[in-house]
């Protein structure tokens, strides 16, 4: 049987053979794209190229490419591990074609791959082509029809429609019609009894689409409208989980040799065998199996689990298998990540990142398991009791929904889960309605509305020339609006731009567009795929006239500082803590950097102070920053250090501090020689998640204005201390003196409370059988009142007690009431204090039958408050 990897390789052969150039998959976490979160297709990391923003390095490109398809338009999740072929990460197989070949290759090697490569058996086989469709103004592919007709009879070329059949990527961007190859993979009797040709695209888990050719014409625009490309491409996807299954004769996904291997770990783990069945272990087994890949995909690109974004996808599929294994499999402590080292492995050709970071990988989903097994239980007994209370309406409301999420970290999509486990439904609309409240409780609402672009001069790509300049002539190509938080804002494209956009983790530059007479301000610049968008408050007065576009050269000096400074603090950190600390995220601007790196204890004192040391010694040195462009394999070979979950090309620009300390791949911006970065100073260590820790840090003026306040600080402190010499030590007198005179303070005020209650004891009234008390004194904080209230309860039988004072402005009101009393005369203190007196003192308060208490604003009406309660009796 052909193993899994050699399916893999003898894709990519085919297509190397037929003139492809093979290139890595991108990250599985997007950066740049603000359309999607996740690479959901093999063509993402080449939409640029549809798109015509960007001219191909090849006209033919082929790979395997991680996806993930649990956001967005194309969302698999409820159905994982459920069936046996629908996966979030998965490998997608594809072969491209950029203004190249068409229909007619595309077709022809698809077969060909099919039936003589993995030796498929054709009869097996369907093809659908797209019908067209009238509304959109689309005629049916003939194209792809005639070429099907060369290899397949006509009654096994189904017509497909615009669902099936023609091609998106999301709302927007490139698209167009596809052709798709279906397997039956039922026995022979079964395919005799019903013909397959009825079972296509109908759901049935043994008829399944294997590849999609999608045959890129159009880009589908904000409006709805389909805009003509300027050239034609292939675009193909083929599912690799799927077809090594086809290939190996299996029934599942999960029975092939791409699953066995982790699904037989977890089998050792939680000593239970996989029944490969419809039951809920079984559903377990495959969850996990299939979850752990995304997961740890996903954190090895650099994205750890968070409460938003992307973030949140990952931490809402690794729920759901903490779920699984907890309910399912009986087993209650962290299991996913003891999956770590055989995925690592199995992977380790294919997609090396993993395994080069697998013990941070591991840890960062141990610690995320242990955080969700801390609130799971008391989670899923809170959902047992509302399905309890809803066995009427079949439905959990959404305040419950929002509950679970909020307190018990229940992504919603885990709480449906288990709902409709138990034939009930969720109030998905009211859960909405209690998140939108909170978002609108916490910060105003971010909503961004971007128009379509409105192009000025076609078919020119932007470039950047901000290395060399700051200041250039320059065009509009296009521009857009966009609206964010109802602020209109404006977004233009240049043809050559000196304004670098906001990228691993240097923020964009600002500026100014000078359109003659008239000066519009950049507020940023960022990125969206290759697209260079520079932001502005509005547009000028003559938008097509030449512009000439200038860099704030001071701020882009200062951030440069940073960037440079973070390459040798990076150096520093692996050279102090050791060579496992790699960046994990990153963020210099022209106040300060930021950096994120893993490692695994605090970083102390010392550490910190080496790290300093050194780079302040290379900055010293002088060192002369090189940058140069090269292959690849070149920076490598020079020990470059690149980060896992970007996006390299084959020509990489790597800037190096002396070649035998920081050499790095970056595209940032750099000063010339270390020495221009004066100094560097560590402002704060901290913890992030699991295993990365951060360092916030200042270079060059900022690192002296910096210095400067610390000494400022220090003198005033200085000036006002006795001993102004040893200042640690005067500093620790203080702090014993205090605690001191704190202590005597509080035993004061005790004995002075004994006193005030003597008195009030003094001046009880009786009122139809009541003992009342009611006075204004004087007290130095709330809690001291209530004590009061308390201890002249405790002294007297059947009393109602009212306290009022005016502790530094504030009114404080304590209601006592005997619980002999609460009972005989109906009262109740707390109603009292909401009733009656949280008016009068404009505040509010609250407490129990027998003692409730009260702050406001208004120290006026103690007497009326008093008057009030006594008039109760
Ligand atoms: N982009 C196409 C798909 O994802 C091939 O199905």
């Amino acid at each position: 049987m052909m193993t899994s990897a050699q399916i893999r390789s003898q894709f990519l052969d085919f297509f190397q053979s037929k003139g492809h150039t093979i290139v890595p998959s991108a990250p599985i976490v997007l950066k740049d794209d603000p359309t999607l979160l996740f690479t959901n297709a093999g063509m993402n990391q080449f939409k640029d190229y549809f798109l015509g923003n960007k001219k191909a390095p090849y006209n033919r490109a082929a790979d395997t490419q991680k996806c993930l398809r649990v956001s967005g338009k194309h969302n698999d999740l409820e159905e994982v591990g459920v069936d046996t072929y629908h996966h979030t990460m998965f490998e997608m197989l594809g072969n491209w074609s950029f203004d190249d070949y068409f229909k007619k290759e595309a077709i022809e090697w698809s077969w060909e791959l099919l039936t003589e490569v993995y030796k498929l058996d054709k009869d097996k086989l369907y093809v659908t082509i797209f019908e067209g469709d009238e509304k959109e103004g689309l005629p049916k592919d003939e194209e792809a029809y005639n070429e099907w007709k060369k290899y397949v009879a006509e009654d096994r070329i189904l017509l497909g429609n615009k669902k099936d059949n023609f091609w998106e990527m999301g709302d927007t961007g490139p698209c167009g019609p596809c052709t798709e190859i279906h397997v039956d993979c039922r026995s022979d009797n079964k395919r005799k009894q019903v013909a397959g040709a009825s079972l296509v695209n109908n759901d049935h888990p043994q008829v399944i689409e294997i590849w999609n050719n999608v045959f890129i014409q159009f880009n589908r625009k904000k409006d709805g409208s389909l805009e003509p490309l300027p050239a034609k491409h292939v675009d193909t996807g083929m599912g690799f989980e799927r077809l090594v299954r086809v290939i190996q004769g299996k029934q599942s996904n999960y029975d092939t040799d791409v699953f066995t291997g982790t699904i037989a770990e977890i089998s050792k783990i939680v000593k239970k065998e996989y029944k490969a069945g419809d039951d809920k272990e079984s559903i377990a087994f495959r969850v996990l199996a299939d979850h752990i890949r995304a997961i740890s995909f996903c954190v090895a690109d650099g994205q750890l689990p968070s409460n938003t974004g992307a973030g949140y996808v990952i931490r809402r599929i690794l729920r759901r298998a903490v779920r699984y294994y907890y309910s399912y499999l009986d087993y209650k402590q962290p299991l996913l990540f003891q999956l770590l080292p055989a995925i690592a492995t199995q992977f380790e050709n294919v997609f090396p990142e993993l395994n080069a970071q697998k013990d941070f990988v591991a840890r960062v989903i141990k610690e995320e398991e242990e955080a969700f097994l801390r609130t799971l239980d008391k989670g899923l007994r809170k959902i047992e009791e509302a399905m309890a209370q809803s066995q009427q309406t079949k439905t959990i409301n959404g305040a419950t929904a929002f509950e679970l999420l909020d307190t018990f970290g229940f992504p919603i999509d885990l709480t449906i889960l288990i709902a409709a486990e138990n034939n009930l439904t969720v109030d998905e609309a009211g859960f909405k309605t209690e998140m939108q409240q909170q978002k609108n409780r916490s910060r105003a609402a971010t909503s961004l509305e971007t128009e379509d672009w409105i192009t000025l001069i076609d078919d020119v790509s932007n470039k950047f020339v901000g290395y060399d300049s700051l200041e250039t002539k320059s065009n509009i190509i296009k521009y857009r609006k966009v609206t964010a938080k109802g602020k209109e804002q404006y977004q233009l494209v240049l043809d050559t731009t000196p304004f670098y956009a906001e990228s691993g983790g240097q923020v964009g530059d600002t500026g100014v567009l000078q359109f003659g007479d008239e000066a519009i301000e950049v507020t940023n610049t960022k990125k969206e795929n290759d697209l260079i968008i520079h932001f502005t408050d509005k547009l000028p007065a003559a938008i097509e006239t030449a512009v000439t576009a200038k860099v704030d050269t001071a701020r882009r000096k200062a951030i440069a500082v940073h960037h440079s400074v973070t390459h040798l603090m990076h150096a520093a950190l692996r050279t102090v803590l050791g060579k496992h600390v790699a960046q994990k995220g990153s963020l210099v601007n022209n106040d300060y950097l930021r950096f994120d790196f893993s490692h695994f204890a605090k970083v102390t004192n010392e550490e910190i102070a080496a790290v300093e040391k050194m780079v302040n010694e290379k900055i010293r040195e002088n060192i002369p920053v090189v940058i140069k462009s090269m292959h690849k394999d070149e920076a490598v070979a020079l020990g470059a250090m690149a980060l896992f979950g970007e996006k390299y090309g084959d020509i990489v620009r790597v800037v190096i501090m002396d070649p035998g300390y920081s050499i790095e791949l970056c595209g940032g911006t750099h000063v010339g020689s270390t020495g221009e970065l004066g100094i560097f100073k560590i402002q704060h260590e901290s913890a992030v998640a699991a295993g990365v820790r951060r360092i916030e840090a200042v270079c060059g003026a900022a690192a002296e204005s910096y210095i400067n306040e610390q000494f400022v600080a220090l003198d005033e402190i200085r000036g006002l201390l006795k001993n102004s010499k040893d200042i640690p030590k005067s500093i620790q007198y203080l702090q014993s003196e205090n605690s001191l005179l704190s202590k005597r303070i509080e035993g004061l005020e005790a004995r002075q409370l004994v006193g005030i209650r003597n008195e009030l004891l003094q001046q009880d009234e009786i009122i139809n059988n009541v003992t009342f008390v009611g006075a204004i004194i004087e007290v130095s904080n709330a809690d001291a009142l209530k004590k009061l209230c308390t201890d002249l309860k405790s002294h007297l039988h059947d009393s109602v007690i009212v306290l009022c004072s005016n502790i530094d402005g504030k009114a404080f009101v304590a209601i006592g009431i005997a619980d002999t009393v609460v009972a005989a005369k109906n009262l109740d203190a707390t109603r009292i204090i909401k009733e009656q007196v949280a008016g009068l003192i404009k505040g509010g308060g609250g407490g129990q039958k027998n003692l409730g208490t009260a702050g406001g604003q208004d120290v006026s009406n103690f007497k009326t408050i008093i008057e009030k309660v006594k008039s109760l009796l």
